[in-house]
């Protein structure tokens, strides 16, 4: 069982990627409202950091800073704060165990990239680690696929096949490394929302979707042109139609020379694949002059999952 430790006890610091959704097929909804889906992650170097430290019994409070810091909700729909609830409350010991979790963003909120799935997993990893709980690998993923459907991505990383409602992830067999330019929206979207729009604007999407071979085959050569080609997001039109400025963004970074470019996710950040990391520096000048979005980030895929990076008492 765990016991609280002395306050000189140094707390844990985890990072958990963001992801893009290489390809992102939907179905129509199910009985319990979620969508079935077929959709390729990878993993990419832009990260969210918590830092998780001993509390009293019982006492689980989260602070935020960074990117988008005062929209992130603080109350009990923090995905950070429930993943350190549902631990305790599954794993923990029956005295009670407490958290004070700090996150440092980076990734936008409302953006598409599973910004808040990152959080759900750092902060499983983190109080599992905290409170040396006796956990394998298989109920840390169970528990992270109760709190959302891309947690447990976020946990596992690299480039993965999503199957259920996202929940279910496989490794991908792919080559290289690719070069990501992403353009952060002015605005955020909600995952819910789009995900109406979409219903309202498909007329007949499949009961199964499949992900696209082509994409699968263009992973494996490691040829980035051949993956810009196959990028492709069923959720793209919904976006658009709720942010028509989007248009402009892909347009642009496609003019100045981007291999492939989506929405990525439910949006609005806009996702461009390029060459190499001279190309990518290139593109992001070019687009931050066009002023077709808020702010510019290069970032690579794939990377690892939620991962351990030090103690907080390191400076
Ligand atoms: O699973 P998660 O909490 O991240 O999902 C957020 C919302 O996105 C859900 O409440 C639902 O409206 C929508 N969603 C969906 N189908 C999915 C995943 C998410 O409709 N496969």
């Amino acid at each position: 069982m765990a016991t609280p430790l002395p306050p000189s006890t140094p707390g844990v610091r985890v990072r958990a990627p963001a992801k893009i959704n290489l390809a992102l097929k939907v179905g129509a909804p199910r009985p319990d409202g979620f969508h079935p889906l077929a959709t390729i992650y990878q993993a990419v170097s832009l990260y969210d950091e918590i830092a998780a430290e001993w509390a009293e019994p019982d006492e689980f409070t989260v602070t935020v800073t960074g990117e988008g810091a005062d929209l992130v909700p603080l109350d009990d729909s923090n995905l950070a704060l429930r993943a350190a609830r549902l631990l305790s409350r599954t794993h923990g010991p029956h005295n009670g165990l407490g958290v004070a979790l700090s996150i440092h963003k980076a990734i936008p909120v409302a953006g598409g990239l599973a910004g808040g799935s990152s959080n759900g997993a750092a902060a499983l990893l983190a109080c599992a680690v905290l409170w040396d709980l006796d956990l394998t690998g298989e109920s840390l993923r169970e528990l992270a696929a109760e709190l959302g459907s891309d947690v447990p991505f976020a946990l596992l990383g690299g480039t993965a096949v999503g199957s259920g409602r996202g929940e279910e992830v496989v490794p991908a067999l792919t080559t290289g490394s690719y070069h990501w330019v992403l353009a952060f929206g002015r605005h955020g979207l909600s995952t819910p929302a789009v995900y109406r729009r979409f219903d309202e604007l498909s007329e007949t999407p499949p009961q199964a979707p499949e992900v696209p071979p082509d994409l699968m085959n263009a992973l494996r050569s490691g040829n980035p042109a051949e993956v810009g080609r196959a990028l492709s997001n069923d959720l793209q039109a919904a976006a658009l139609d709720l942010q028509p400025q989007l248009r402009r963004t892909l347009q642009a970074g496609l003019e100045l020379g981007a291999l492939g470019a989506l929405v990525s996710g439910s949006g609005p950040t806009c996702a461009f694949l390029v060459a190499s990391e001279s190309a990518a520096v290139d593109l992001s000048v070019a687009l931050s002059a066009e002023g077709v979005c808020r702010t510019v980030r290069r970032t690579v895929g794939p990377v690892s999952g939620a991962r351990v990076v030090g103690w907080t008492t390191e400076s």
